[in-house]
This record gives C-alpha cells, structure tokens and sequence, in this order.
C-alpha cells in the first residue's frame, strides 16, 4: 500500500509548516496543491491526516460512530470543559443539545436576532462621518454584547467590561496559527496561564450565577420579551423541561455558546461586508432591498428569508469565507480512503474552505457572485450538504445555524440601509483559528448616513 503522501524532508516540512504559519487556508492549500486530496502532516500528537473534498466530508460527516469530536477538540478541553458538546459523543452530547434546543430555535432565533440588531444599532449610532473603523472588530464586540445577554442573562450581561477583558485573553491564544496552537496548550507559558486564568474568572461568575438561580427558583427566568421567548440558555439549561443538568454542564453549554457563538457571526458578518463593499454594486444592491421590505414590526425569520438578494450575497459570503475552515474528528477504528489505510486513534480533518474553493464543484470558485444562488437562473444546481456546509453536517451541525440565518441577512440588510461605508483595507490577510477573521482588521471610512436611512419599512430601525 502506497505511503500517505505528505511532507517529509525538512524542506518540505518547513513550506508545509510556514504556509500554515501564515494562515489555516494558506495551510491547507498548499497541502492541497502540493500532495492532492489526501495527505497527512504533523507529529505526535499535532498530526493529522487530511482528507478533501465532499467525498471525504460525506464519509466523515455521515458516519459520527467512527468520526468523533472527542479527542479531536480536545485543545478546547481546558476552555469548554469536559461537558461541551465539541468535547463529547454520543448520547450525553445529544441529550444536552436537545435540552439548549430552545435557546437556538424559532422565539429563541428571533429574540437573538433583535438584541443583535439593537446592538449593531448603538454601533452605527456611534459612526461618525470621516471616521476609520475597524468593521470586523467592531460588529464582533457589538454581537458579542447582545450574546452575552442572551446566553448569561442581565445580571452578568452587566459586568460586560470585566467578563469581555477575560474572553480577550482566552482568544489571544485560541489565535495562534495552527501548528503554535496544537502545542500551546500543552507546554506552560505565559498566554497559556492568562488564557486558563481568564476562563477560571468568567466560569468562577457563571457557577456564581448557577448557584443563585437554583437558590432563588431561578428569578433570571425573566422572560425577555413576551411571545414565547424561553428566557437566556442559563435559563433554558436549569428549566424543568427535560433531563435536569448539573452545575457543570450549564456551565460548559453557556461558555461554549459563547466562544463557539459571536466569533464565527462576527466573522461572517465581517466577510459579507467586505465581500459586498469589494464587489461593484452590491452594497447598493443591499440597501434598495432593505428599503423595499414591506412595513412591520418585528424582525421574524420569515421577514428576513424575503430578503432575496440579501440572502444570496450572505450564502455566497459563507462559501467564499466561511468562518470555520476545517472540522477535525478522532477517528475511532482504522479506514481505507481512495487506496490508503488511515489506522486507528488518527486525527482525521476534512475542510469547508477547501470544498467551498474547489473548481471539481464550483465554477470560478475564487469569484464573489451572489448571482449563483439564483435558483430561477439556467443550469441552477443546489450544491449538495457536502459540497457547501458552512455550518456542518447532521448530529453536528451547528447548534446556532438558526440564529446565524436569520441575524446574518438582517444585519447586513441594517447596515447597508443606514451606512455608507468607504473600504479602506483592499486585500486582507487571513488570520483566526475558531473562526477565519481579517487578521490586521477591516478599515472602511465612514460617510453620510444615507437620506432614506431611517424611512419605515421592516428591517429598519426600531424606534426608541
Ligand atoms: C455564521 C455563524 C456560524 C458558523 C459559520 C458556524 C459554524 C459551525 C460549524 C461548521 C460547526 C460544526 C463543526 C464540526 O463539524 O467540526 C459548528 C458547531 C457548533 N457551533 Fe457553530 N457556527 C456559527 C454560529 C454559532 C453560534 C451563534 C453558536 C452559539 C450558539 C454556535 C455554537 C456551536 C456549537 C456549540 C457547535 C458544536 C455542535 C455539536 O458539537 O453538536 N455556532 N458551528
């Protein structure tokens, strides 16, 4: 049986090693180009084998028996705990996932999309003509507010400054480049004992918060609005509803909700906006949309899926940069794929950039084109679920996929309608690990709030 291609000779180990030094895309497609759809590097326990294409997706994907999450996140051990659904398999993993359900589903969605927006509002409000911002950074920090919110309720929503000070340190080392990650928690040093200071402050306040809710019968049960909302996931996790759950386990579901939530939607929201300033057109394409949305009140999911070409410009966003660029997995037994024996106990990793950039699957892959989700338009094909999977695939799929598609659109629809914004940053370079962010920012120039900005209609702005 032929060896698994790969670097070997220093030479290539160094390429291999300084392409996945600049970025994770960079990373994989130089493994890509250089050693074709399967190849394994790394050593010890920073190797892994690395499968592309939506063949290898649909074999990893499908069969979540062979395929685990445990033992491939476990550098996210020390952060999301022992309990987290990226640190567990089977049925404790889906158990906890239906009881969060309700956090993530219909009232849950909707509610989250109207605290996002409200708070991607007070942002803008703050936008002042003339001035630089840095757009990623600063809608991640909006979307982060609101999270923290919806996931740990008003009480610890109110001690944002600390809690957000600690979060920082944790994501300073979870953006290493990959090869200093797979290390970094292993060995001591100093970001790593900020980074598990950090996480001790923030589950030190969550546990704090637990333990007065059971106390008091759960007085943080406030319901954030009325019309079937559940309450925040600290809420949702001690609810009679369902199996009960330990202090841990909420505490491992909140602090996952979080690290796993606002960065990748902060990264999506930040690749739509520069791929949409980017591209000729296509902010102005947004804004007319956004005025034409029939009049109301609410922003419901419903309201937002009418949005056409909005939705396009965010599907065709989540495929030219979707936030997570690759999905490790341990892989239980031994496998054979296209003529290689894989054995047993391997990191196994399949990618969503790569599969999302593949000319077998997409025609001009690199080009930004909303157009191409245009189900009307001739020789329209659906990709299948391992040819575009933003948000994973069955009894992993991402549990905030609901939120994301609806707070995605309407964020982009708000922003465009109330900003112009003059694109400062012309070819960002790749940075982030848990999620694909513009490594040295997104600077864009703000200009005159447009006239129509505030005209009525559905996504506009709710009145104070
Ligand atoms: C644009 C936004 C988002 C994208 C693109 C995204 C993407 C993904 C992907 C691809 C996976 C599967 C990873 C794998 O198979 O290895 C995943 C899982 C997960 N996501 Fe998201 N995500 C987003 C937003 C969110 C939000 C808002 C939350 C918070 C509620 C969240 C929490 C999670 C969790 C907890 C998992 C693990 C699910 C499991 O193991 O069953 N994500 N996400």
């Amino acid at each position: 049986m032929p060896a698994i291609p790969g670097p070997r000779t220093p030479a290539q180990l160094f390429r291999a090693g300084r392409a996945f030094q600049h970025s994770l895309p960079e990373g994989l497609e130089h493994l890509r180009d250089t050693y074709g759809p399967v190849s394994v590097f790394g050593m010890g326990p920073t190797r892994i084998h690395f499968l592309f294409g939506p063949e290898a997706n649909a074999l990893v994907m499908r069969n979540e028996d062979n395929f685990r999450f445990s033992g491939a996140y476990d550098m996210l051990r020390p952060i999301a705990g022992d309990t987290a659904l990226v640190t567990t398999d089977g049925e404790p993993h889906d158990r906890r996932k239906r009881k969060a359900r309700p956090s993530f589903h219909r009232g849950g969605a909707e509610e989250s999309t109207r605290l996002i927006l409200a708070s991607i509002d007070e942002t803008i409000d703050r936008w002042r003509p003339g001035q630089y911002v840095d757009v990623h950074r600063t809608l991640r920090s909006a979307i982060r507010s609101a999270m923290l919110r919806l996931f740990c309720g008003a009480r610890l929503a109110a001690q944002e400054q600390v809690l957000v000070a600690q979060l920082d340190r944790i994501h300073e080392l979870m953006d290493y480049p990959l090869p200093q990650q797979l290390l970094a928690w292993k060995l001591p040093s100093a970001a790593r004992r900020r980074a598990l200071d950090a996480i001790s402050f923030v589950e030190r306040r969550i546990y704090e918060e637990i333990r007065r809710r059971r106390f008091e019968g759960d007085p943080g049960r406030e319901r954030m609005r009325p019309g079937g909302h559940p309450g925040d996931l600290i809420s949702v996790m001690l609810s009679d509803d369902g199996p009960a759950m330990s202090d841990q386990e909420v505490r491992d579901m909140v602090v996952s909700a979080l690290i796993a939530g606002y960065d990748p939607v902060g990264s999506g929201l930040g690749w739509a906006v520069y791929n949409s300033l980017n591209t000729p057109g296509v902010w102005q394409r947004l804004r007319e949309e956004a005025l034409e949305a029939p009049a109301g009140e609410a922003v419901s999911a419903a309201q937002v899926r009418t949005l056409r070409y909005t939705n396009w410009v965010v599907q065709e966003s989540l495929r030219t940069h979707p936030p997570v660029v690759m999905s490790p997995r341990r892989c239980v037994r031994g496998f054979r794929y296209q003529g290689h024996l894989i054995p047993a106990g391997s990191m196994v990793a399949v990618s969503e950039y790569i599969t999302h950039r593949s000319p077998s699957v997409w025609r001009d892959p690199d080009r930004f084109l909303p157009e191409r989700w245009d189900t009307s338009r001739e020789g329209y094909r659906p990709p299948t679920p391992f040819e575009y999977l933003p948000y994973g695939y069955g009894g992993r799929r991402c549990v905030g996929a609901n939120i994301a598609a609806v707070v995605l659109p309407a964020a982009l629809s708000r922003l465009a309608r109330r900003t112009t914004l003059d694109l400062r940053t012309r070819d960002p370079q790749y940075g982030g690990i848990p999620a694909l962010i513009p490594r040295d920012g997104l600077f864009a120039e703000v200009g005159a709030a447009p006239p129509e900005a505030r005209a009525g209609g559905v996504l506009a702005k709710e009145p104070r």
